[in-house]
């Protein structure tokens, strides 16, 4: 069992959709073996649902992410998660101030699986138009089908 959490800022747009787009690709390819969550560096919008915009993005996609409620990452994630994956370099230099020397390995930036958009941020599409999260689902989407093609690999 892989435990995997992604993180952004504030567990309402990037990383809930990330939770999802993982959560249906695992389904899509039989692979149960994977345990998936999202958490959010800021505390704002601890219990909120999904921003509304993200979670019509996601049902274009047929993915249901409205169940699911922001919360905010703490260090037991850190040793919890074999992954804990950040939407943007800012929360990954967050989460890197969080860790322990021996749980550095694990936190690593989304758009690094992407031979696409390799090394750069999924953009926050909070103060933006619906057109940004739809951007930023086609990124999630390509960086966590490599994702799952590595750790089918291992
Ligand atoms: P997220 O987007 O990090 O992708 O969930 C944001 C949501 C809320 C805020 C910033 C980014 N905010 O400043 O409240």
């Amino acid at each position: 069992m892989k435990r995997i959490l992604f993180v952004c800022l504030g567990n309402i747009c990037r990383s809930p959709t990330a939770e999802g787009v993982m959560r249906q690709l695992s389904r899509e390819g039989n692979i149960d073996e994977l345990h998936i969550d999202s958490a959010g560096t800021g505390n704002w919008h601890i219990g909120s649902s999904p921003d509304r915009r993200a979670m019509l993005a996601a049902r274009r996609h047929g993915i249901d992410i409205s169940p699911l409620k922001a919360r905010q990452v703490t260090r037991a994630d850190l040793e919890h998660f074999d992954l804990v994956i950040a939407m943007d370099r800012n929360n990954r230099h967050d989460l890197l101030q969080m860790a322990d020397h021996h749980q550095r390995h694990k936190v690593r930036l989304l758009l690094d699986y992407s031979p696409t958009y390799r090394e750069q941020d999924v953009p926050d599409p909070y103060y933006g138009g619906e057109h940004g999260f739809d951007i930023a689902l086609d990124m999630i989407e390509d960086a966590c089908r490599h994702l799952l093609k590595t750790l089918a690999g291992q």
